[in-house]
């Protein structure tokens, strides 16, 4: 049932479904995300990035979560670049949903959950998101959340091997 979504932080078991969803997926995601090491395309690729996001999260940079949908790894959420100092308590939120799980809400309610978490949990005060112009399904994900676009960064992603524009987002979180 589409409405049971959940996320919680990444494990190293989550490695061989995140490398399934990825390799099966590679040429549906290439005109949104950066090219990707070949490992990234395997279990032991995934095992090791896994490794280094929860070297990430134990440094307080980072909190790598997997969306599960029934129990089941169906993609990820990241909060990254976690600044958490008095004056600045911002990140950044990065999302994917396997293509055979899209257009079901599950982005739509991980990045709700993310922003739950941030609040309660990681004690944040701002979010910040970057889309490319043309990822329509990604900008309603974070308009549905209270995100509101708030420029444009010129030439700042090589994507499928030519500079994109990223739009940028902002929420904030109390
Ligand atoms: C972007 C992404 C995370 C969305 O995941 P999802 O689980 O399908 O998202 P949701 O189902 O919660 O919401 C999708 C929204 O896009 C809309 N949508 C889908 N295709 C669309 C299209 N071609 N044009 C406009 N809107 C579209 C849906 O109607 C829905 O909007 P609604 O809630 O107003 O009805 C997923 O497509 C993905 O992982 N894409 C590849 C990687 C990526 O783009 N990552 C994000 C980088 S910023």
């Amino acid at each position: 049932m589409p409405g049971r979504t959940r996320i919680r932080l990444i494990e190293p078991a989550d490695a061989a479904p995140i490398a399934a969803h990825r390799a099966r997926d590679a040429d549906a995601f290439r005109r949104w995300e950066p090219d990707q090491p070949p490992g990234h395309l395997t279990a032991a690729g995934q095992a090791e990035r896994i490794d280094r996001l929860l070297a990430g999260h134990r440094a307080g940079t980072l909190w790598p979560g997997v969306v599960l949908a029934d129990g089941r790894v169906i993609g990820q959420v990241t909060v990254g670049g976690i600044l958490p100092q008095p004056h600045l308590r911002r990140a950044s939120l990065g999302y994917w949903i396997a293509t055979t799980a899209q257009n079901q809400g599950h982005a739509g309610r991980a990045v709700a959950l993310a922003l739950r978490l941030m609040a309660d949990e990681l004690g944040l005060h701002r979010v910040e998101a970057g889309t490319n112009l043309e990822n329509l399904p990604s900008q309603r994900v974070l308009r549905r959340n209270g995100f509101a676009p708030y420029g444009v960064a010129h030439s700042s992603i090589l994507l499928d091997g030519s500079w994109q524009d990223a739009l940028l987002w902002e929420r904030l979180l109390d």
